[in-house]
């Protein structure tokens, strides 16, 4: 009689050499693009509380932040601006304004950078508008749709002209992806590309980015952005950015949604995105000062899931840290 044979899986697993040949996964520093924040009438580059080891950049430091990332091989750069006080209003006029804070920063970083890298935008009225919210609002307060859309337009036209490779329309706003298609079509910026954030949920691991933002922010988006209870809302969302012309898609947060991250990422032949928000750099770093968690450890394995998951572009906090890590590995 033949003996059975055994299955081990742990064959697989016995040495470095051996776990390294059979990994499904891989993160690269391509896969991984550092959101940056830019803010208008500051002297020196400024901490956020909330997320240690973050700042608000002044025009000069983000030059620099942005050469040293792309030194280290981030496969490109997402900015967002913030804009003084003084100069927030009910419409984001400063969205659209080529001397607006984030469109100056685009034009340097741009200037500096060239296409060696990719270099995005977040196309959103948020951190424009005296009120907080991604869009304008109607008189009874609620926010106006396609009123908004205009304002989108406007921006995105401006951001391309700025400089920006990508745009990437974060306000959940319906018709977001074809109106700033069409605009940036019109003016001439056709090859403009356009990373929607398809599928983007009304979110509390969004705090510490308020907070990094300045948010004039009372209340909350949840007549915007989705609710976290639905999954197949977001394949719905992501048929509409398709035939609007997204040319890659997101999902946003990561790690709570990883569920939503694979059905999209099962679904497309365009690249998917997903990104790290926030809360989730906060939740990691906080553990890590206090001895709970090995940082490192956890920020390569959170990376590593979300790949697995399904997302081939990562947005996340520690892209420049990490892409350093993965080059020296
Ligand atoms: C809106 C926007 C937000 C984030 C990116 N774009 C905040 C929000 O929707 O309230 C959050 C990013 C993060 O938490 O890291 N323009």
């Amino acid at each position: 009689m033949t003996p059975e044979p055994t299955i081990r899986p742990r064959r697989l697993r016995t040495t470095p050499a051996m776990r390294r040949l059979v990994a499904q996964t891989e993160v690269a520093p391509r896969h991984l693009v550092l959101p940056m924040f830019v803010a208008d009438g500051i002297a020196e580059c400024k901490p956020i509380s909330s997320m240690p080891g973050v700042v608000q950049h002044t025009v000069d430091s983000l030059r620099a932040a942005a050469a040293e990332a792309v030194s280290a091989g981030v496969g490109g750069l997402m900015l967002f601006g913030v804009p003084r006080a003084e100069d927030k209003d009910a419409v984001g006029s400063g969205a659209d304004r080529s001397d607006g804070i984030l469109n100056r920063a685009l034009a340097a970083l741009r200037s500096d950078l060239g296409d060696s890298t990719v270099l995005m935008a977040d196309t959103c009225l948020d951190e424009f508008t005296d009120h907080g919210h991604c869009g304008v609002l109607d008189s009874a307060g609620r926010v106006d749709n396609d009123e908004t859309l205009q304002r989108y337009a406007a921006m995105a036209v401006a951001q391309a002209r700025a400089g920006a490779h990508v745009l990437g329309p974060s306000g959940m706003m319906d018709g977001q992806v074809a109106a700033i298609r069409t605009a940036l079509d019109e003016a001439g910026y056709a090859d403009t590309a356009l990373l929607a954030y398809t599928a983007k949920y009304a979110s509390a691991f969004y705090g510490p980015f308020r907070d990094a933002v300045d948010s004039s922010l009372t209340g909350d988006r949840r007549s915007y952005q989705q609710d976290p209870a639905n999954r197949a809302e977001a394949l719905r969302e992501l048929d509409l950015d398709l035939a609007e012309g997204a040319d890659m898609v997101m999902v946003k947060p990561a790690m709570a949604y990883l569920d939503i991250l694979a059905d999209v990422a099962a679904d497309v032949t365009v690249p998917v995105a997903a990104y790290q928000v926030s809360g989730e750099y906060s939740m990691i770093t906080a553990a890590a000062e206090r001895g709970w968690i090995d940082r490192r450890a956890a920020v390569t394995e959170s990376l590593t899931a979300i790949r697995r998951a399904g997302a081939s572009i990562v947005l996340t906090y520690w892209a420049a840290e990490a892409a350093g890590w993965l080059r020296d590995q």
